[in-house]
């Protein structure tokens, strides 16, 4: 019978965890990685190690000067922790606290944990994780494995093999270990979107047959920040951004800059706009018969389209994104955009105009299309002729705007707010 993870670490494993441990290359590998990064926690500030066990970062804790909190579920590991603790002059705080039940942690500013997040079920990762967060902590350093996503079927398969054939040894009492969970990648990033977790570095100690082991830097997700840009002059084929030109892919309502990643909405007047030949025009539409069809939609539809303010629709593109990207069915949203000075053509006339800065779904690894029901699930209503459904890239939803275009379910007061911020930035200044 395999013990459960909170009941390996007592009696001879633990008192033997350090003299087994500093003899695996891996322990070297390891720490050649996490110390630099573990050197970054500002001197003199709090850390909490969750599942610290024998305190292996005890000395760079020292070094640093920091206040220190250890916590670990096995009463045998923290009794050789906080003798480590003695022995170095350190005065840490120790407290046997499960990193997976309601009991919170210590507050902190840094949180860490090494060689613990692959020891439990994802689900209990993202318990943990939630707990760190209650913390308050603006930083955490986390170790964690998982199989990368762009790894082919087979590979992936061998390596799930070859961790079922260790956890079915472990299941025997042949291997005195807890069972190994072996993450998804995706499942890992996705998590930490739930958490409310970006990551904003990721340094890799290895990558075998069997999985990639990443020391992770995150911090909280905070407020969208918003870009503020002065001046965009849009021509055929390319975008004069403050004085620098970049090449375009133009859409009926948006063009997208690959450079800056950024999609930047088609504005006249402060509303939305589009530009297609086939699209009628913006003055007909408006005098004609409002039940008069224009293509796909009456003159009253196509008018009702471009009476949408532009910041508005940009703030609903933000939310749409955000909420895509919280489920891994859309690209990473990293900041809303607004455009004090925006012209079609150097004679064209100025107005404002808004967008965003996602990240570049061609990076992204292909997944199978997301489907109208996983679509709706998340808070989001197709576009009329759900386009939006029907055209994705790699598996993913990019394209928000038609006459009827995408929208975000009940989300109207966090619309209004981050319109709001965004109308601050464009008067800034
Ligand atoms: C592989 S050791 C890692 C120790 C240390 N972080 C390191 O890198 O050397 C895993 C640790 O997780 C602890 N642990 C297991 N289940 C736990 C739980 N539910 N809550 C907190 N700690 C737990 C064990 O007692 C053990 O000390």
């Amino acid at each position: 019978m395999a013990k459960k993870i909170d009941d390996v670490y007592t009696g001879s494993v633990a008192s033997k965890y350090d003299e087994v441990r500093n003899r695996l290359p891996r322990w070297t590998r390891e720490a050649g990685v996490i110390e630099p990064v573990l050197r970054r926690i500002p001197p003199g500030s709090s850390v909490l190690d969750v599942a610290a066990g024998t305190a292996r970062w005890l000395p760079v804790y020292k070094e640093l000067g920091l206040k220190v909190t250890l916590t670990d579920a096995s009463a045998d590991m923290l009794a050789l922790a906080a003798e480590k603790a003695k022995s170095l002059g350190v005065s840490a705080r120790v407290e046997q606290i499960s990193a997976i039940d309601d009991a919170p942690f210590p507050q902190a500013e840094t949180v860490v944990t090494t060689n613990f997040l692959n020891w439990i079920s994802l689900a209990d990762v993202e318990t943990c994780l939630r707990k760190m967060r209650q913390t308050g902590a603006g930083t955490y350093l986390l170790m964690i494995a998982y199989i990368p996503q762009n790894w082919s079927a087979t590979r992936r398969l061998r390596a799930r093999l070859r961790i079922s054939w260790k956890n079915l040894r472990t299941r025997l009492g042949i291997r005195e270990k807890g069972i190994y969970h072996l993450h998804e990648e995706q499942d890992v990033r996705a998590m930490f979107r739930r958490v409310g977790l970006t990551v904003i570095e990721e340094a890799v100690i290895e990558e075998n047959h069997k999985k990639r082991v990443t020391f992770v830097t995150a911090k909280p997700t905070g407020e969208l920040p918003v870009v503020t840009i002065d001046e965009v002059i849009v021509a055929k084929d390319s975008v004069v951004i403050d004085g620098k030109s970049y090449a375009i892919k133009a859409g009926t309502w948006a063009l997208y800059v690959p450079e800056l990643e950024m999609k930047i909405l088609r504005a006249a007047d402060g509303n939305c706009a589009y530009e297609h030949p086939l699209a009628p025009d913006p003055a007909t539409v408006r005098a004609a018969p409002a039940d008069q069809k224009f293509r796909r939609y009456t003159a009253a539809e196509w008018a009702s389209s471009i009476d949408k303010p532009v910041l508005e629709r940009a703030a609903e593109n933000c939310i749409i994104a955000d909420r895509l990207a919280r489920h891994g069915f859309g690209a990473a949203l990293k900041a809303a955009v607004v455009v004090r000075s925006y012209r079609q053509g150097d004679s064209g006339k100025p107005t404002h105009s808004a967008g965003m800065i996602l990240e570049n779904l061609f990076t992204y690894p292909r997944r199978r299309d997301v489907t109208e029901t996983e679509f709706r699930k998340v808070g989001l209503i197709p576009d009329r002729y759900k386009s939006c459904i029907r055209q994705q890239i790699r598996g993913y939803v990019s394209d928000f705007n038609a006459v009827f275009g995408v929208m975000p379910q009940g989300a109207e007061t966090e619309v209004a707010a981050l319109r709001g911020r965004m109308a601050d930035h464009c008067a800034a200044g």
